[in-house]
Parts: C-alpha cells; sequence; structure tokens
C-alpha cells in the first residue's frame, strides 16, 4: 500500500474539520475525493502534506509514519501537492517555476534531464518557457503548477481542484494531462473536485465526503450510478 489514511481527525482552533478519515491509495492508483464546499476536501490533502496534522489517527506511506513531519520531509518522501488555486510563483518564469519544483533533489543532472521531459510533455509550456507565470492563462498556470509537481519526482500527487475557473475545453485538456501523468509517469494520483463527473470518469475509486466524514465510498464506476451521488453531485 502506498499511502494509508486511519480514522484521521482534524481541529482548527477545536473545531473538527475531518471527523475519523480512512483511506487508501495503491502503487500508481488514481482516487478521488469530491463533495461539497467545506466537506473537508482540501484539508484532507493539506493533512496529507503535513501542513496541519491529525489530532487522532495515522497516515503511513510505503509502511512509514508521516502524520508528524513537516511539509519538506513529506515532500521530500516523495508526495507532491498541487494546492488549491495554483500558487505558482508570478514574478517568476515558467521555466524558473518548474525549476523550484526540484528544489528538493541534488541529482542536477537528472533535473535536466526531467525538465526535458515535463516540457516534452506540456508543449504548451515550452512554448511559454520564458513569460513570466502572471501572465499565463489560467489553463497555462494549472499546467504549471502540476509540471512544478511533477519536477519533485513524486511517487504520489495531491491534486485539489484542479479545473476550477477553467472553460470546458481547458478543462478536458487538464483531465487528459491528469490521466497521461497517472498512466505514463506512474504517479499514483489522489484527485480532489467539485467536478464530479470529472473526478470519477478518471479515478479508480472514489470517495465521498460530507462535512468531514466519508458518507459513501466504492469503485468510482459504482458511484456514478449511485442514486444519491446522483442527485447531490452530478446534478441528474
Ligand atoms: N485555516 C482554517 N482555519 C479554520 N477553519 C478552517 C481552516 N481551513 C478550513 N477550515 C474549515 O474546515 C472545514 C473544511 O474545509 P476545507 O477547506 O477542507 O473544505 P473543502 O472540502 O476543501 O471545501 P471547498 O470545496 O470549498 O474547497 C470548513 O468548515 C472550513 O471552514
Ligand atoms: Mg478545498
Amino acid at each position: 500500500m502506498l499511502l494509508e489514511i486511519q480514522d484521521i481527525q482534524v481541529h482548527y482552533n477545536k473545531v473538527a474539520a475531518l471527523k475519523g478519515i480512512s483511506l487508501k491509495v495503491e502503487e500508481g492508483d488514481m482516487i478521488t475525493l469530491i463533495g461539497s464546499n467545506g466537506a473537508g476536501k482540501s484539508t484532507t490533502l493539506r493533512t496529507i502534506s503535513g501542513l496541519v496534522h491529525p489530532s487522532v489517527g495515522q497516515i503511513r506511506f510505503k509502511g512509514q509514519r508521516i502524520d508528524r513531519l513537516s511539509p519538506d520531509k513529506v515532500l521530500k518522501l516523495g508526495i507532491a501537492h498541487v494546492p488549491e488555486g495554483r500558487r505558482i510563483f508570478p514574478g517568476l518564469t515558467a521555466i524558473e517555476n518548474l525549476r523550484l519544483g526540484a528544489f528538493i533533489r541534488k541529482d542536477k543532472q537528472a533535473v535536466e534531464r526531467d525538465l526535458e521531459r515535463v516540457l516534452d510533455h506540456f508543449p504548451r509550456l515550452r512554448e511559454r518557457a520564458h513569460q513570466l507565470a502572471s501572465t499565463m492563462s489560467g489553463g497555462e498556470q494549472q499546467m504549471l503548477s502540476i509540471g512544478r509537481a511533477l519536477m519533485s519526482k513524486p511517487k504520489l500527487l495531491l491534486l485539489d481542484e484542479p479545473s476550477l475557473g477553467l472553460a470546458p475545453v481547458i478543462v478536458k485538456h487538464i483531465k487528459e494531462i491528469i490521466g497521461e501523468v497517472n498512466r505514463e509517469h506512474g504517479v499514483a494520483v489522489v484527485l480532489v473536485e467539485q467536478n464530479a463527473e470529472l473526478a470519477l470518469d478518471l479515478s479508480r475509486y472514489g470517495y465521498v465526503l460530507e462535512t468531514g466524514s466519508i458518507a459513501i465510498e466504492g469503485e468510482a464506476k459504482g458511484l456514478m450510478g449511485n442514486e444519491h451521488v446522483r442527485r447531490a453531485y452530478l446534478g441528474l
């Protein structure tokens, strides 16, 4: 098992945001967390990446406890987080942003090779390599934040609302990119989305979060046929 979360609770100033969540990610897997605003999706990702620590429960990555580690230690173990709202460095160029994604790595030659690989993978970023990130479109910035995360050579990628605020045609493209990253780079993905249709279509397994708890879980295909999921999250 690559990642195992066992019954974690997270509190912000004594208010529970997660009330006992368990989930599993296998090597090379793609799972999704769907749910409405405030359900605890981002908090789950922030807890995995060490930005917040659970008050109860455990998180293991390749068998090792990580729930007390700092974010840089978690990153070094192979978990990269693309946060909500794509926090790229606006005053740096695309290529500078990508290189920063590899700041934890010492293997400089391999970093340059991976940079080429990421640029091959995102032709749009190669075209805009020397453009300031702040002047890039929303879709390009999303590609940049995913590309930057890949530069740390993660085993597990945490993606928080990658489709948010993007036009439908760009969403389709980002969706393809996420699928390719998972298949071709062999990177496992935890995908957080309000776009439940996109998320369930891409993922093997899904968890529906409601006010800090897992309301339903199951194979993504099954969830798409689930009456409650269809009504509450797929608008059918
Ligand atoms: N830094 C914080 N301080 C206090 N409360 C917080 C903080 N961050 C999140 N919360 C609360 O924790 C709960 C879960 O928030 P979270 O951001 O994880 O939800 P979400 O599912 O990602 O929602 P959205 O779809 O709106 O992004 C919410 O009630 C939120 O108000
Ligand atoms: Mg969120």
